[in-house]
């Protein structure tokens, strides 16, 4: 279809629309003259039956990216449909109250469809959530955090054509919130929730306020923290979430402000810069706006005065402490190393196979296991290191670990399904296969990654 982003001829675009039937209405929320799909949200416990139509000129699946479901209602590229076909999804939501989302998932070509606007918000709610009290209708706010380039005739241009670009990952030169340019949020005297989903194909944010209050997290991917934290500035990676509270009691109508991206080296181990004239500077990224450069990413202004004073809760949920000893693997983590091979990135030396499963990388149904995450970068090519943002399907995990740290903007707090690991960091996180067996992935976030085979099936038995 086509949406009417810039004055003059409309942007030909691939978009989610969603044909709701009438009791679902209000699960069903349209973001108006965006390309993004539909905002659905659904309550814990809820069934969902959403049928898939691919009226587009190539294969797809959905993903139901954050959700805890069985494998053959995850999106696996093996379950890609052609044009013309259906495919259902029924499941019970059972994750926590959270921002998850949904995107294509066919191999090799999750970048560009995303990139041409198949993406859009799974929110879950739960009653832990709703006896908290959280600012919701209009004080809850969605945010799509994405880049794109666009050429004088309004079109999108995603130029990943050569090795050099897929290896560094597409980048935009144009921030985009839920789908609009230069995107200016009005809000009243009074708190707010923010939910940031950073759905960029490979640009990270390191999110910061510009008048240079600190950020207050009260959430990230799998939903609330146990308690608000308070950061500088956080990291927020492909397919990661972020929630935010933030409160304009005290500020004056007139006020402005904006959330920036500050910049930041994305470079080597010892903190080296990636020069604009060495291989990924010069022909890989960007050169408007490389990774790591500085940007608004969208302001605030304070329209309206409304008399609420809404208190920050104290605690937002309960999470249970972290048991590490009860992974099956404590005295030996399973572990994985983040390289490149030939000119691919991989996971350890291995890319993506539709079917493949190697002997290191099946689980035990129903334990508790411990991965480590070793972004080693490029090897001998050091100037080839680059962020990894990892991704599991089907389960939220809990990060128990990071070392080698170079930054101090991770929220490794909470739930997470998406972990970034810059280079020379490892992380370890714990998590359980406590049901749904068979074949599911894990893979870089960094769409063009992806789409190269930094991907691999795990599989539960
Ligand atoms: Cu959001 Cu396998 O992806
Ligand atoms: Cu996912
Ligand atoms: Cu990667």
């Amino acid at each position: 279809s086509e949406v009417a982003i810039f004055p003059g001829d409309p942007t030909q675009i691939w978009q989610y629309q969603a044909v709701v039937h009438r009791g679902n209405k209000n699960r069903v929320v349209e973001i108006p003259r965006s390309y993004l799909g539909p905002t659905i949200r659904v309550r814990q416990g809820e069934k969902i039956r959403i049928r898939f139509k691919n009226l587009l000129p190539e294969e797809s699946i959905v993903h139901w990216h954050g959700l805890h479901v069985p494998a053959i209602m995850d999106g696996h590229p093996r379950y890609v449909i052609p044009q013309g076909q259906s495919y259902l999804y029924e499941f019970e939501v059972n994750n926590r109250a959270g921002t998850y989302w949904y995107h294509p998932h066919p191999h090799g070509r999750t970048g560009p469809q995303v990139y041409r606007g198949l993406a859009g918000l799974f929110i879950v709610s739960d009653e832990e959530e709703r006896a908290v009290g959280l600012p919701d209708d209009e004080y809850d706010v969605p945010l799509v955090l994405q880049d794109r380039t666009f050429g004088t005739d309004n079109q999108l241009i995603y130029t990943s054509g050569h090795r050099m670009e897929q290896m560094a990952g597409f980048l935009g030169d144009m921030i985009m919130v839920n789908g609009l340019p230069d995107f200016t949020l009005p809000v009243s005297t009074c708190a707010y929730r923010l939910r940031l989903l950073n759905g960029s194909n490979s640009r990270i944010y390191k999110l910061a306020w510009k008048d240079g209050r600190p950020l207050t997290i009260i959430g990230t991917d799998g939903g609330l923290l146990e308690r608000p934290v308070r950061r500088q500035y956080v990291f927020l990676s492909p397919g990661e979430r972020i929630e935010l509270w933030t409160d304009f009691y005290d500020s004056q109508v007139g006020y402005e402000t904006s959330l920036i991206s500050l910049p930041f080296d994305t470079g080597g181990m010892g903190g080296r810069r990636m020069g604009r004239g060495m291989m990924m500077g010069g022909m890989g990224q960007n050169q408007n706006l490389p990774n790591g450069a500085g940007f608004s990413v969208f302001n605030i202004k304070v329209t309206q005065r409304v008399e609420k004073d809404q208190p920050l809760p104290e605690q937002l949920s309960e999470i249970s402490p972290l048991q590490q000893d009860e992974a099956v693997n404590f005295l030996n983590p399973r572990q994985f190393f983040l390289t490149m091979q030939h000119m691919q990135w991989s996971i350890n030396g291995r890319v993506f196979q539709m079917e493949e499963v190697a002997d290191d990388e099946i689980v035990q149904l129903g334990s508790k296991e411990i991965w480590e995450f070793h972004n080693t970068g490029g090897g001998m090519m050091n100037m080839m290191n680059m962020p990894h943002p990892i991704h599991l399907h089907g389960k939220q995990f809990r990060v128990i670990e990071r070392s080698g740290v170079m930054h101090e903007g991770y929220v490794d707090e909470g739930w997470k399904d998406t972990v970034l690991i810059m280079p020379g960091e490892r992380i370890r996180f714990l998590v359980e296969f406590d049901d749904y067996p068979g074949l599911f992935l894990y893979h870089c976030h960094n769409l063009e990654h992806e789409d190269m085979g930094m991907m691999r099936n795990y599989f539960v038995r």
